[in-house]
């Protein structure tokens, strides 16, 4: 099993690009089904979640070839509804690809992806979207089977909360169904506004009325294009914290300063100095971050949820006493147990983790127990004194493009381990031969 292995305690310099956005490219990659054409797929990320999407494309029938930083996808060959569950499971947005394959072929069957680590993640909200939009949906033991005869009608539609995963599934269904769609309440994350941008460029009618209404006039058939993935605010975010722990001097370039506000606005509280551009912003940190109170996470434009675990992993060592409240999800503090092991002093009360700042974390051996739990890891092993050994990296790997090389260019020490822990031979345990014994 691969692991990763950080020696704390080096500052960042130095200037990163970073990658496309996961949450962007996936919903797209589904879109790319409704399509009768070919698709480029530019500044599309190399993880293991895009490759789980492309195997489910190519079950499907569609042809894709991957470039140097992009996908080609020729989906003008479907000829598949049914997901096996094997491929439904590998990555839980999946089901993405209901509102996709359900359009375009008139059924679907398929899986519920189920719950995860960080919460029970129901799928409720899309399931009675499509049913509003005209699908028939027979739910048995968590397999979908879906049909929609004579195509799926225009209708309006009110989400009582913006979920994403709901909003995305709701414009791949209404793009090409018959009829207008008003979407109320949708939401309103950047990687939403991505998806719009590249099925308005496929030949959809697709306006943003603002506060999180969306008009959808649906359109007989979608055609090729090229587009360009935005950058990835959460992969930014994860080493603006990396950063900021090792009081670091970072330029990250590739990104949208404005998708990044809220998360810009906690680093100033903590004492970083940041400044803006066009696609870059240059991070300036102090040498111990100052503690932030009431970081509470929300829907887009408020604090993401996935940025949490990154933010307390920094703000575990902060002057004074900050404190996180997660209201997206019901169980994601996991990383909490690790940021403890490695010496922070976090209590958990409900939903809300009060930080009080440390001097210093300690390395430890811990579990990257999802995406961005593992990505909480690196930054705090990042900050710390000693040697952190991360095992469960493939969580980190299903969102963040080779990782160890992005750090080890603004000078983080660094690498990825096939072995089995500690780079100190004097922590590993002498191997002792017990006598076989056979009968
Ligand atoms: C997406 C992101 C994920 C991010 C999350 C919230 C992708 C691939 N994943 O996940 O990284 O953390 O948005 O920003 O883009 N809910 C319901 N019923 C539903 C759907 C959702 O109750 O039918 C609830 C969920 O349980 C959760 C909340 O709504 O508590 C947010 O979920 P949602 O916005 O749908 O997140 P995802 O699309 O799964």
């Amino acid at each position: 099993m691969e692991k990763i292995i950080v020696q704390g305690g080096q500052t960042l310099r130095g200037t990163l690009r970073v990658q496309g956005s996961k949450n962007a490219a996936l919903p797209i990659l589904a879109a790319c089904v409704l399509v009768n054409g070919v698709c480029e797929i530019r500044n599309c990320p190399d993880l293991s979640d895009v490759r789980a999407a492309v195997r489910i494309l190519r079950h499907l029938g569609c042809a894709v070839e991957r470039g140097e930083d992009s996908l080609r996808v020729d989906a003008r060959t479907v000829f598949r509804a049914a997901i096996p569950h094997a491929l439904m499971r590998e990555m839980r947005s999946s089901i993405v690809f209901l509102g996709s394959v359900l359009s375009r072929t008139g059924r679907a069957a398929l899986c519920t992806p189920g719950g995860c680590e960080i919460g029970a993640r129901p799928i409720d909200l899309h399931l009675s979207s499509l049913r509003a939009l005209g699908a028939r949906i027979d739910e048995t033991n968590g397999a979908l089977c879906c049909t929609a005869r004579g195509g799926l009608r225009g209708t309006t539609i009110r989400l009582r909360f913006p979920s994403v995963g709901a909003t995305e599934n709701i414009l791949l269904a209404a793009a090409a169904a018959n009829g207008t769609t008003t979407l109320y309440g949708a939401a309103r994350e950047p990687e939403i506004g991505d998806l719009i941008r590249f099925l308005n460029a496929c030949g959809a009618r697709i306006r943003d009325l603002g506060a999180g209404t969306l008009k959808i006039e649906g359109v007989p058939c979608l055609h090729g294009c090229t587009h360009r993935v935005i950058p990835d605010r959460i992969a930014a975010v994860t080493y603006m914290a990396a950063a900021a722990v090792t009081g670091g001097d970072v330029t990250l370039t590739d990104i949208v300063p404005a998708h990044l506000a809220c998360m810009t606005n906690v680093f100033e509280q903590a004492g970083c100095r940041i400044e803006e551009a066009d696609d870059r912003l240059h991070l300036r940190a102090p040498e111990r971050l100052r503690a932030v109170r009431d970081i509470r996470t929300a829907p887009y434009p408020g604090f993401p949820t996935d940025a949490q675990a990154a933010i307390m992993a920094a703000l575990a060592t902060a002057d004074g006493v900050s404190t996180i409240e997660e209201t997206i999800f019901e169980n994601r503090f996991h990383h909490v147990c690790a940021l403890r092991r490695m010496g922070a002093d976090i209590t958990v009360e409900g939903c809300t983790a009060l930080l009080r700042g440390v001097e210093r974390l300690h390395g430890a051996a811990v579990s990257a127990v999802d995406l961005r739990a593992g990505a909480a890891m690196v930054v705090a092993g990042l900050g710390a004194q000693g040697e952190t050994v991360i095992d469960q990296i493939q969580h980190i790997d299903r969102g963040y493009e080779k990782i160890e090389a992005c750090l080890q260019a603004l000078g983080a020490r660094i690498e990825r381990s096939a072995d089995s822990g500690s780079t100190k031979p004097e922590q590993q345990f002498p191997l002792r031969l017990l006598p076989l014994r056979y009968g």
